[in-house]
């Protein structure tokens, strides 16, 4: 190594002593005839001082900030009045008598430091992606993330799981996300899809006698990206042979419970909670929901069910139902902000955002003339009304009505915490399971039903005599895990029968018969040779790092994202093709190359 020591290292023990430093200038000061210099690596930050006068040391006059050097000097006290208690170092400084500049570096596209970085636009920053990660921020976040892997890997381990790679290159499915496809020039006029996870090879690998499978997959979806979505991203992919549900749930709970002890030294507790996706709906309007604060919806169908306000009526009359929830202390936001709330409402699908207002111990709203005292005094007491609170209110399907208060009630929380009404704690972590799914899903669009987890999940054993009859009815043995609002993963026990397998794919989904053949004859070949009972779950490694860190972007943990539009800035990816390339690959283009979308 060149150095002696690395920048987070001095204290007094070392007074006196000859250290050689290296690393990037975080800031320099001009004292009139001394220089100081805040030399930094990944480790932390060291003082230097610099009598510029001196033979060699000269050359200090052309440092900027993070120019690399490697400086040789003797460690000394501080005078007491500038000792900093902040840092490691802060005692120290080293009085240098030897400079060797190895980069000088270029004016800076942006200022480092991490109290502007909020206002540097994330395009800049990606493109210069290796200074943004040079902020001791973004290392603490690759290390957050390193050690989760490392966490991971012998938690696994120790349960006798094999770490296994599975290809990237597979085949195009259906029934899926949409896919990236790659062409083979091998095999004129065919094309490997990017794999969208290891599903399909990881039960594979259970038929082949396994039993404990684990990778940290990368995953390849062509989806619309959002702050919490990336077209390729990380899973911590396991599958298990003989196993129930709650051999998964008791094995994820210890590996959190590993994680966040081996990360951030919080220990959480188990069993996880569980809800059932019905429930969640219900009470918190999300199949992923946030309950680390109330404001929970409540149903009052049966209260408006010959309300004299017939919007409430006349929609429960049509089968569907009018719930509510109060939004607790926000009766003073702004016009602004209800006409906001009213427009996400309305692009739900919502005719209408109804609300009442307790303000200065009056109820204020425009349907306060249709209700009745016994109806006021129902509302009042189910939803706790208090001053300052305001209630909203949905008349729809059933489910449009849980989505439509589940969003506001997000919206809620965060205008919640904007104002100061509540408090989110950054060592806050609300795991639960959210269970009980259903199957099927009636595709409206495509007129038949999809499956609303993946079409290898196994119906719930009681329900097995409803999927001929009322497939809509018919539970999935599927489960997913929520972290403070956010999916973190999802699984299942999978269906291991030919036959049923089978009557999913063709009877139920109603994927045409030469397609089934074509796209997953090779796993129904594999179940007739003793496939074992088995399941599994994938967690959204990204993700889980992003809570971590208290970051919601996961485009903060991965050290090379992509923008919402799928470029990678810096190296500006993806870019057009040669002519050649198109040729060999048998492809003709119908876009010009230098078009954009
Ligand atoms: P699923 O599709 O639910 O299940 O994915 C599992 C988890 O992966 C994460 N995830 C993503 N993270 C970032 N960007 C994306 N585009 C993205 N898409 C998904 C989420 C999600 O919960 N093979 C099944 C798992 C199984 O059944 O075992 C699967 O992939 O955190
Ligand atoms: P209207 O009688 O249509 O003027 O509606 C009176 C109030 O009820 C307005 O505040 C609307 O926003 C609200 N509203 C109308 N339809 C619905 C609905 N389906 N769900 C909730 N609120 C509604």
């Amino acid at each position: 190594m060149k150095r002696s020591h690395h920048c987070n290292q001095l204290t007094i023990d070392e007074i006196g002593t000859k250290v050689r430093l290296i690393g990037w200038v975080n800031a320099i000061r001009d004292h009139g005839g001394l220089f100081f210099i805040d030399l930094r690596d990944r480790e932390g930050i060291t003082q230097l001082v610099f009598d510029p006068s001196s033979e060699g040391l000269r050359a200090v006059h052309s440092l900027r900030d993070e120019s690399v050097i490697e400086v040789c000097g003797i460690v000394s006290k501080r005078p007491p009045d500038t000792v900093n208690g902040k840092i490691t170092t802060g005692a120290i400084e080293v009085v240098v008598n030897e400079l060797i500049i190895h980069n000088i570096c270029d004016v800076l596209p942006f200022p480092m430091s991490d109290l502007k970085i909020d206002s540097v636009s994330e395009d800049l920053r990606l493109t210069y992606r290796y200074l943004d990660l040079r902020r001791p921020k973004s290392f603490h976040r690759l290390q957050i993330r390193h050690r989760t892997v490392g966490a991971v890997r012998n938690y696994l381990d120790e349960n006798g799981f094999l770490e296994i790679e599975t290809p990237y290159l597979f085949k195009t499915t259906p029934e899926g996300a949409r896919e990236f496809l790659v062409p083979s020039r091998l095999n004129p006029g065919c094309v490997y899809a990017l794999a969208q996870s290891p599903q399909q090879y990881k039960q594979m690998l259970m038929v082949a006698g396994v039993e404990r499978y684990y990778s940290l997959a990368r995953c390849f979806r062509d989806e619309d990206l959002r702050a919490d979505r990336q077209p390729e991203f990380t899973q911590i992919d396991l599958e298990m042979s003989f196993i129930d549900r709650e051999d998964i749930y008791s094995l994820v709970e210890g590996m959190l419970q590993n994680i966040w002890k081996a990360t951030r030294n919080i220990t959480i507790e188990t069993p996880f909670p569980r809800l059932s996706f019905r429930n969640a709906m219900d009470r918190f309007g999300s199949d992923k929901p946030d309950t680390r604060f109330a404001m929970e919806i409540h149903d009052f169908s049966n209260l408006f069910e010959s309300s004299s306000f017939n919007v409430f009526a006349s929609t429960i009359k049509n089968g569907g139902c009018v719930k509510a929830f109060n939004g607790k202390s926000l009766a003073g936001i702004s016009q602004g902000e209800m006409k906001n709330l009213e427009d996400i409402a309305k692009t739900l699908g919502a005719k209408g955002l109804a609300y009442i207002k307790i303000e200065n111990g009056q109820w204020k709203s425009p349907i306060l003339k249709f209700l009745s005292d016994g109806e006021k005094a129902v509302l009042a007491k189910e939803l706790a009304m208090a001053e300052n609170d305001i209630i909203f209110f949905a008349a729809d399907g059933w489910e449009r009505a849980c989505t439509i208060l589940g969003r506001i009630r997000l919206e809620c929380r965060d205008l919640a915490m904007a104002k100061g009404k509540i408090v989110l704690p950054d060592d806050q972590f609300n795991f639960l399971w959210v269970i009980d799914f259903p199957l099927m899903t009636f595709d409206e669009q495509q007129g038949r039903f999809v499956a609303t987890h993946h079409p290898f999940t196994a119906p719930v054993p009681e329900d097995m005599e409803l999927l001929k009859s009322a497939p809509q009815n018919v539970r999935g043995q599927h489960y997913d895990i929520v972290l403070n609002g956010m999916e973190l993963g999802g699984g299942s026990v999978r269906i291991h029968q030919p036959q049923l397998q089978e009557y999913v794919f063709k009877e139920i989904l109603k994927i045409p018969e030469n397609m089934v053949n074509d796209r997953f004859g090779y796993m129904l070949k594999a179940f007739k040779f003793g496939a074992p009972p088995h399941g599994g779950i994938a967690l959204g490694l990204d993700r889980l790092v992003a809570l971590l860190c208290g970051t919601t972007s996961i485009r903060d943990v991965i050290a090379f994202p992509k923008t919402q539009r799928g470029i990678d800035m810096m190296s500006q990816s993806p870019c057009p093709a040669s002519d050649k390339q198109l040729r060999e690959l048998y492809i003709k283009m119908t876009v010009d190359s230098g078009s954009k979308k």
